[in-house]
Formats: structure tokens, C-alpha cells, sequence
């Protein structure tokens, strides 16, 4: 059976050897070792999304207070960049596909959300660009990731 991250590659058109080159070196300490710039792009990324003139899109993240979203998904790109596992220590393990079970993350979702966090990479004056490529394609990938993932759990195969 095809992997999800195989989906993921296939639907959003980055290589998997793209998608992980997050992991080549450590981005938390190409950016100084500190949370600002996480903190910064977050902020960029939920004002947009709070601030979206598209209302269905706006309406997912209306059960979330817009600074704890910010919190939780800094937090999560602070760990998963290779910085200090602030994520976990608070919340857990990531799961991603199971955190987002109760929202309808669909193409046209994905695409929304990409949408916002390619301007907020682009105009976070904190992440240099080399950083920027590697975030951008992590990014697309993930997100199609959790598409394959929002797909197989409302087929009723598999929980995570
Ligand atoms: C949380 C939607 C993609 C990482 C959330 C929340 C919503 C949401 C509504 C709740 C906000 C909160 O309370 O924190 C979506 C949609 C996506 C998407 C519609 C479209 C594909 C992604 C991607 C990533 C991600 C690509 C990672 C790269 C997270 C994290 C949380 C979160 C870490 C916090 C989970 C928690 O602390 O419980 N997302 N998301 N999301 N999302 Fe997404």
C-alpha cells in the first residue's frame, strides 16, 4: 500500500529529498538559537489566517484563541527544526493527523493554508533564504501529508 508521505509527494509535486532537507543542519541554530523568528513567522502566519477575507477558511480556526494557535505551532517548529522540545514538554506528542482530525483539512484547505505561509515565510525578515526554500517545501509537503492522512481517516482506515 502506498505510504502517506508517498501520497503527500505525489499530490503536492515535492521530492521527498526536498521536502526533509529541514533536517539537513540544524534551522533553529542557522536562525541564532533563539524562538524569536519562529514566533515572528507564526505571528505573520495566524494574522493572516485570522484576518482572512475567505470566511470558511477563517471559520476552522474559530475554536482556537489566536495567540494559543500561535503558541502551539511555534512551539511544534521550534522542536521539529531542531531546537529545544518545548512542543512535547506541553502538549505531548505532535500527532499530527490526529490533531487535526476534527478539522476538514481538504485540498482546497491546504492550499488556502499554503497560501498564507508562503507570504509569512516570505516576509519574515528573520528567516534567511536559504531557510525559506527548505521551509517552504517542508511546509507544502506537510501539509499534503495531513490531506492523505484527513483522506484515509474518513475512509475509516487506520486512527493516526
Ligand atoms: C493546529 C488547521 C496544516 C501544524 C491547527 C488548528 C487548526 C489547524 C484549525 C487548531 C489551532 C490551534 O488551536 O492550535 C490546519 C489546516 C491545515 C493545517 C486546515 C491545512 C493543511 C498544518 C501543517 C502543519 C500544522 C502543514 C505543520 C507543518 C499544526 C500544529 C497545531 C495545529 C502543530 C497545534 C496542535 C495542538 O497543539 O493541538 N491546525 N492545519 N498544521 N496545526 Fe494545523
Amino acid at each position: 500500500m502506498q505510504s502517506l508521505q508517498e501520497k503527500a509527494s505525489e499530490w503536492n509535486g515535492v521530492a521527498a529529498g526536498d521536502a526533509f532537507a529541514i533536517d539537513d543542519g540544524n534551522v533553529f541554530q542557522a536562525l541564532g538559537g533563539t524562538t524569536q523568528p519562529f514566533v515572528d513567522l507564526s505571528t505573520n502566519f495566524y494574522t493572516r489566517v485570522y484576518e482572512d477575507a475567505e470566511e470558511w477558511f477563517r471559520q476552522i480556526f474559530a475554536g482556537s484563541r489566536k495567540e494559543d494557535a500561535i503558541r502551539n505551532q511555534y512551539e511544534f517548529l521550534v522542536q521539529r527544526m531542531g531546537g529545544p522540545q518545548l512542543f512535547s514538554q506541553r502538549r505531548g506528542h505532535p500527532a499530527l493527523i490526529a490533531r487535526h482530525r476534527p478539522f476538514p483539512v481538504t485540498r482546497q484547505a491546504a492550499e488556502r493554508w499554503l497560501h498564507h505561509m508562503q507570504q509569512a515565510v516570505a516576509t519574515t525578515e528573520s528567516i534567511d533564504a536559504d531557510t525559506k526554500t527548505k521551509m517552504t517545501n517542508f511546509f507544502r509537503h506537510t501539509a499534503y501529508f495531513l490531506v492523505a492522512g484527513n483522506e484515509m481517516t474518513r475512509q475509516g482506515h487506520g486512527t493516526s
